[in-house]
């Protein structure tokens, strides 16, 4: 009776608790600089590292379907939740009751301008589920676009605005926030196809930035806003092409700037002068130390 007892109350708790943790840093030393565990069906605590007793472990995960709140990624950690296409799931989502296969933290170390659809999806469920086209938050809605000036008074298109993108939804110019100014609607959300990108539109609705250049100018292809310090198209200043701007405007294929900056190539400029010089550089300080030498 006492056996059967036994067994059914460890059937029970093997079905609240999916066994120990992985064992992560916490903060400082000891386990009670962790992160206060999440509340779930039965009580969760931190313990010292099993094989790393600087570390520490969360002694019984709770099963993936049990319900839980105030995950943290510390906690999402030791305990993941269910990956998704080979992304672990060790980041708490915004409502703090799941751990998510996002692919850097929910929360606010996040690098900037990283939100993909996937992850704004993973981190905020329906409630905002996507990326900003700079990828600089998650939004629930598609919002408008940055304030541009068109030409002549008006926003129609393409009598003052150039023709926009063609998108699903299909993208339309109207009368911006300031005086004169006109602005995308409503910009695509990040990752959405675009065909036909002009750099006026690109300032409306700006491509994923590169540190502090902005993704304002549109690509050879005109399929993306990219980050180039100047337009990709032909109104640009004469010999101001570097690699990174070749690169963001004219693809892999064409990353490399010509020696004199006129233009993208292919290949790597070759250093054939450069050889030249330090081969006649090292000739003449040869013939400089033999002359100090013989005389
Ligand atoms: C770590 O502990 C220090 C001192 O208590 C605190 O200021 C800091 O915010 C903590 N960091 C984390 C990630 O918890
Ligand atoms: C989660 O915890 C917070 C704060 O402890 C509480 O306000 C909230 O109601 C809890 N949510 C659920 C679903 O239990
Ligand atoms: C921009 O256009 C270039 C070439 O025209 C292409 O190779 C590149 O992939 C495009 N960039 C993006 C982000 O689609
Ligand atoms: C970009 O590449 C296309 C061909 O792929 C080429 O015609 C164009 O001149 C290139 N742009 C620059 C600035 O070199």
């Amino acid at each position: 009776m006492t056996i059967l007892r036994l067994l059914i109350v460890s059937l029970l708790v093997s079905q609240i608790f999916a066994g120990q943790g992985a064992e992560v840093i916490c903060n400082g030393t000891g386990c009670s600089n962790c992160p206060i565990p999440p509340t779930s069906n039965g009580i969760l605590s931190w313990e010292t590292g099993k094989k790393d007793p600087t570390k520490c472990l969360i002694s019984s995960c709770p099963l993936s379907y049990a319900p839980i709140n105030g995950t943290t990624d510390i906690y999402c950690q030791s305990c993941p939740g269910i990956p998704f296409r080979g992304v672990p799931a060790i980041f708490a989502n915004s409502a703090g009751d799941a751990c998510v296969p996002s692919s850097e933290t929910c929360g606010i170390g996040r690098t900037a301008n990283t939100w993909n659809y996937l992850d704004c999806y993973m981190c905020n469920g329906k409630d905002a589920p996507l990326a900003k086209s700079d990828q600089s938050v998650c939004l629930a809605n598609r919002i408008p676009g940055d304030d541009v000036s068109c030409a002549g008074t008006g926003c129609a298109s393409p009598e003052n605005c150039p023709t926009p993108p063609t998108s699903t939804p299909a993208l339309s110019w109207m009368t911006g926030t300031g005086s004169g100014k006109c602005a995308i609607s409503s910009c695509p959300p990040y990752g959405t196809p675009i065909n036909g990108a002009t750099d006026l539109y690109c300032q409306s609705c700006p491509g994923t930035p590169n540190g502090n250049i902005k993704a304002v100018f549109a690509n050879n292809s005109g399929n993306a806003c990219v980050a180039s310090t100047r337009t990709c198209g032909k109104s640009r200043t004469v010999n101001t092409w570097t690699n990174a701007d070749c690169l963001a405007c004219n693809g892999t294929n064409n990353k490399y700037a010509k020696s004199d900056k006129s233009g993208c190539q292919s290949t790597a400029p070759s250093s054939f002068s450069f050889y030249i010089y330090s081969n006649s550089m090292i000739i003449l300080s040869s013939i400089l130390f033999l002359i100090t030498f013989l005389f």
